[in-house]
This record gives structure tokens, sequence and C-alpha cells, in this order.
């Protein structure tokens, strides 16, 4: 188990947990680990390698020859930052499918937990608190209803540059939920000593400073 600080912030796509994590962090004067955007770094590779991920060889070889990391709050793959690449609509919608391999899992999950025993973090993601961390002092579920997740994504593009359409990603937000909660490894659950909140009709700064009032008065 790791002595240093860990809050674990776990939920589904688009609840707000990025934001709020990041924030988080600051405050508390603890790195931020985006663990989607370490899943999302592969997928992207698997992308532009076209790499078969059901083959196991092929995608071996490629974990094999892989490396994630984080440099300035920057997530690098292979020393090189890819922060815009991981997070195009193509990317959105074959992460789940690269992020449920067990290979995949076991090489990011031995990552994220090698960060925690070396700095204090603020990790969000799907399993931190159910599997990569069970032991973290901190655990919050971050959710929000899918049609507030969907809108909110739905800016979030649009605010890029991207030609987005809101049924599109409320589809896809839809087909993730499922994808990442049915899933047979480390799926998207509340752990039972995580704290629920739901972001749906509140802002950042409301949500920040519930997670901070529960931190502190623990
Ligand atoms: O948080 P995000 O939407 O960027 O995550 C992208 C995908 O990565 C998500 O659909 C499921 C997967 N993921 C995961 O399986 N486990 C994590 N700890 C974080 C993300």
């Amino acid at each position: 188990m790791s002595n240093k600080l860990i809050i674990a912030i776990d939920g589904p796509a688009g609840a707000g947990k990025s934001t709020v994590a990041r924030i988080i962090a600051e405050i508390f004067g603890c790195e931020y680990i985006d663990t989607g955007a370490m899943y999302r770094a592969i997928a992207y590779k698997c992308v532009q390698r076209l790499v078969d991920i059901d083959d196991d060889d092929e995608l071996n070889e490629l974990l094999d020859e892989t490396e994630v990391a984080f440099k300035d709050k920057k997530i690098l793959l292979d020393g090189r930052p890819v922060e815009n690449e991981i997070r195009t609509p193509k990317i959105s919608s074959v992460v789940s499918k690269v992020a449920e391999k067990k290979a995949v899992r076991e090489k990011l999950i031995e990552a994220q937990r090698k960060i925690g025993e070396e700095v204090s973090v603020v990790m969000d993601g799907r399993d931190i608190g159910t599997s990569v961390f069970p032991d973290a002092q901190f655990k919050f579920f971050v959710t929000a209803s899918v049609d507030e997740r969907a809108d909110r994504r739905y800016k979030e593009l649009i605010q890029k540059g991207y030609d987005a359409s809101k049924i599109e990603i409320y589809t896809e937000i839809k087909k993730r939920d499922e994808y990442d909660t049915n899933r047979t490894l480390n799926p998207l659950r509340k752990a039972p000593d995580a704290i629920l909140i739901d972001t749906t009709k509140r802002t950042i700064n409301d949500v920040v400073d519930e997670i901070c009032e529960r931190i502190r008065r623990s």
C-alpha cells in the first residue's frame, strides 16, 4: 500500500471528473493523473500502427515498445506530447475496446500504482477506488445525467473546432458507459466506500467546494 496521499475520483465519461480533479490536485498540492489519457494514448498508438487489438501477439508487441508517462501535467506517448491527438472523436470511439484488454490494463495499472507510490496524487478514472488503489484515503464517484454529460462534451468539442453532433455524442457516451460498466476486468463501479457526487446542474466551483469540505472534515 502507498504511504502517499491518494485521492481517487472515478466516474463515467463527461461527468466533469478531470476538471474537478485538476483543481483538487492544485488545492492539495498533489500531482493530477488522468488515467483515461493513458488508455487513450495506447488506443491512439494502436490506431496509428493499424494494430489488430484482438491479436494478442500484435497487441503485446506494441505494449512492450510503448511508454506512457506524464511530464508537467501533460501526457507523453513514447516521450512525445499527444494531448490533442488522443481527444479526437475517433479515439473516443475505440478507446473502450482497447481499455478492456487485460494486457493493456495490467501495464497501465502497474504504471499508475508506481506513480502513487512515488508522489501524492489525485487520480481520475473508472477503477481507481475499486482496483488501482482500493486503500486510497479518499474516494469520490462523480457522475451526472447522460443528457448533461453529452451536452458538456458537445460544447467542449465545438469549442475545440470539431464538427460535432449532439445525438452522436449522446449515443457514443451511452455506448461507452455500457462498455465500461459491463466489461469483465475492472469495470466502472462505485467503490462501496466512495462518496457519490452528482454534478448534474451544479457548477464546478460548487462540486470542488463539496469535495474539499469532505476531505478537510475527515
Ligand atoms: O476518462 P476518459 O473518457 O478519457 O477515458 C477514456 C476511456 O478509458 C474510457 O472510456 C474507459 C477507459 N478507462 C478505463 O478503463 N479505466 C480508467 N481508469 C480510465 C479510463
